[in-house]
C-alpha cells in the first residue's frame, strides 16, 4: 500500500458530509431548469432515455473514476493529475486536464449565477403574491418583464455571486452541511406536491408520454451530443468538481456505492422536475421547446392555483436557490484549491478574485437575454443561426468541454493509472471492479468519440462504406 496523503485543505467530517456535498453539487439546476428545457428542445421521450443511458454507461463509471482519482491525489485537479501521472508513469501534460476542467468551471459558474439570479428574483415574486391566479399569459409577462431588464438581471447575479463566494471562503464545512441536510428532503417533498398538482391538471398523461415514449425520429445527433453533455452536467462530472470533493473523503468510504446514490438521487429529482413541467407545459399552451425560460412560465401557473400556493411557491423558489448554491460552491472550488496550494493565498483571496472574473464573464449572459438577444456570433455555422452568447457558452461548457474532459479522464484513469492503484483505491468486489474497469477503458470512451464523430458527420459516411 502506498503511503496515504493527507489534503491540505482538510477532509469532511464523515461519509454523510460528503454524500451531502456531492449529492448538493449534483442536484441543482441542472435539474429543475435545464433538464426540462433541453428535453422541450430535443423532442422529448427519445432525448430523455437517450440521457439516461449516458448516465449509466459514461456518468456512473466516470464519477467513480473521478472521486478515485480526487482521493489519491489528496489535491487540486490539476496537482492530482501532475502528481498521479508522475507516479504513475503518464505524461506530465495530463495537467492540462485540469487547466480545461477550471476553464469550465468558470465559464459555467459565469451564467449559473446569472441564472441562479432568476430563481433570487423568484423567490421575492412569489412571496409577494404575484402569481396568485395570474393567467399563462401573465405569467409569461412576468417572466418576460425580469428578463428584459439588465440591471436587475445583474443585481441578482451580483447577490448570488456574493452568497457563492462567501460560502466557499468559509470552507465548505461550516453551515453548509447542515443547510443541505434540510435542502434536499425538502425539495424533493416539493416536488412530489408539484407532481401531484400536475396529476391534476388534465394533461397529465400528455406529459407522461412527452417524457417516457421515445420517438427516435424527433432525435438529432445533436441532440444525442446534447444528452451525453447534459449527463456530465447533471452529475458535475468532467471539470474537477466531483475529484476535487473526492480528495476530501475519507479513506475507508465505499466509492461504488456513493457514486450510485448520487446519480439515482440526482436522476430523481430530474425526472419529478419534468412530471410535474410537462403536463402544465401542455394544460397551458405553452410549447415544450420554450427554451431557458420555461420553469419559470410553467410552475409559478402551478402555485397561482394551488391552496397554499403563495407559500409553496416561495418555498419552492428558496430551495431551487440553495440547490444552485451547493452547486455552485463546487464549481469555483478547483480553481480555489489550487490557487491555495500553488500561490500560498488564503482561501478568501482566491475565491474573491475567481469570483469577480466570473462575475463579469457573467454580464455577456445576462445581455444576452436583452440587449444582445438578437445577437448570435456563430450565425454563419449551420445549426447555430440563433444561438447567442449565453447559448453559446453553455454549448461550449457543457457539450464540448465537459464531454472531452470526461473522456480524458476515462482514459487517465483506465489506461495510465495501474490496476493495482485503482482496485486499491476503489475497494470494489472483484466482479465489480473487472465492469468497471472494461467500461471506464472501452465503452465510456467510444461512446463519447462515437457521440463526437456522429455530429461532425463522420459516421454516416463510415456506415456506407462498411455496409451498415
Ligand atoms: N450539477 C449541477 C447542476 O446540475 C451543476 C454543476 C455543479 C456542475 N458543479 C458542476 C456542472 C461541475 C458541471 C461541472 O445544476
Amino acid at each position: 500500500m502506498t503511503a496515504q496523503r493527507t489534503s491540505i485543505h482538510g477532509q469532511w467530517s464523515s461519509r454523510m458530509a460528503f454524500m451531502l456535498a456531492a449529492a448538493g453539487s449534483a442536484i441543482g439546476l441542472g435539474n429543475i431548469w435545464k433538464f426540462p428545457y433541453i428535453t422541450g428542445q430535443n423532442g422529448g421521450g427519445a432525448f430523455v432515455l437517450t440521457y439516461l443511458v449516458c448516465i449509466a454507461l459514461v456518468g456512473i463509471p466516470v464519477m467513480m473514476a473521478e472521486i478515485m482519482l480526487g482521493r489519491r491525489g489528496r489535491q487540486s485537479p490539476i496537482n492530482t493529475l501532475r502528481t498521479l501521472a508522475a507516479e504513475e508513469g503518464g505524461s506530465r501534460r495530463w495537467q492540462y486536464l485540469g487547466w480545461g476542467g477550471v476553464l469550465a468551471g468558470f465559464i459555467i459558474l459565469s451564467y449559473y449565477s446569472v441564472i441562479a439570479g432568476w430563481a433570487l428574483a423568484y423567490v421575492f415574486r412569489a412571496a409577494s403574491g404575484m402569481f396568485v391566479a395570474a393567467s399563462p399569459e401573465q405569467i409569461n409577462a412576468i417572466f418576460a418583464a425580469l428578463v428584459a431588464d439588465p440591471e436587475r438581471l445583474l443585481a441578482w447575479h451580483t447577490l448570488f455571486m456574493a452568497m457563492t463566494v462567501i460560502v466557499v471562503a468559509r470552507g465548505v464545512r461550516s453551515g453548509l452541511e447542515r443547510a443541505v441536510k434540510f435542502m434536499m428532503p425538502a425539495l424533493l417533498i416539493i416536488l412530489l406536491v408539484l407532481v401531484g398538482y400536475a396529476m391534476n391538471s388534465g394533461k397529465f398523461m400528455d406529459g407522461y408520454h412527452y417524457l417516457f415514449d421515445a420517438d427516435f425520429s424527433r432525435l438529432t445527433g445533436k441532440g444525442i451530443l446534447i444528452a451525453l453533455g447534459h449527463a456530465f452536467f447533471t452529475l458535475s462530472l468532467g471539470m474537477g468538481a466531483i475529484m476535487v470533493y473526492g480528495s476530501y473523503l475519507p479513506q475507508q468510504v465505499s466509492i461504488g456505492r456513493a457514486t450510485v446514490a448520487i446519480a439515482v438521487l440526482d436522476t430523481v429529482v430530474a425526472l419529478l422536475a419534468g412530471l410535474a413541467i410537462f403536463p402544465l407545459v401542455f394544460a397551458s399552451g405553452l410549447s415544450p421547446a420554450e427554451g431557458p425560460g420555461l420553469v419559470f412560465k410553467t410552475l409559478p401557473i402551478a402555485f397561482g392555483h394551488m391552496p397554499g400556493g403563495t407559500l409553496f411557491g416561495t418555498l419552492f423558489f428558496i430551495l431551487l436557490v440553495f440547490a444552485a448554491w451547493t452547486s455552485s460552491i463546487s464549481l469555483a472550488e478547483p480553481a480555489v484549491a489550487w490557487l491555495v496550494e500553488n500561490h500560498h493565498m488564503t482561501r478568501v483571496k482566491a475565491v474573491t478574485w475567481s469570483g469577480i472574473a466570473a462575475w463579469l464573464l457573467g454580464i455577456a449572459s445576462v445581455l444576452s437575454f436583452n440587449r444582445w438577444s438578437g445577437f448570435a456570433p456563430l450565425a454563419v455555422v449551420p445549426g447555430f443561426e440563433t444561438k447567442t452568447v449565453f447559448d453559446l457558452l453553455d454549448f461550449l461548457a457543457s457539450n464540448i468541454l465537459l464531454p472531452l474532459g470526461g473522456l480524458l479522464i476515462a482514459l487517465f484513469a483506465g489506461w495510465v493509472m495501474s490496476r493495482a492503484s485503482s482496485a486499491e483505491e476503489l475497494a470494489l468486489g472483484n466482479l465489480g471492479y473487472r465492469i468497471w474497469r472494461f467500461v471506464l477503458r472501452y465503452v465510456a470512451p467510444l461512446a463519447i468519440l462515437l457521440v463526437f464523430l456522429n455530429l461532425l458527420g463522420v459516421i454516416d459516411p463510415l456506415r456506407r462504406i462498411v455496409g451498415l
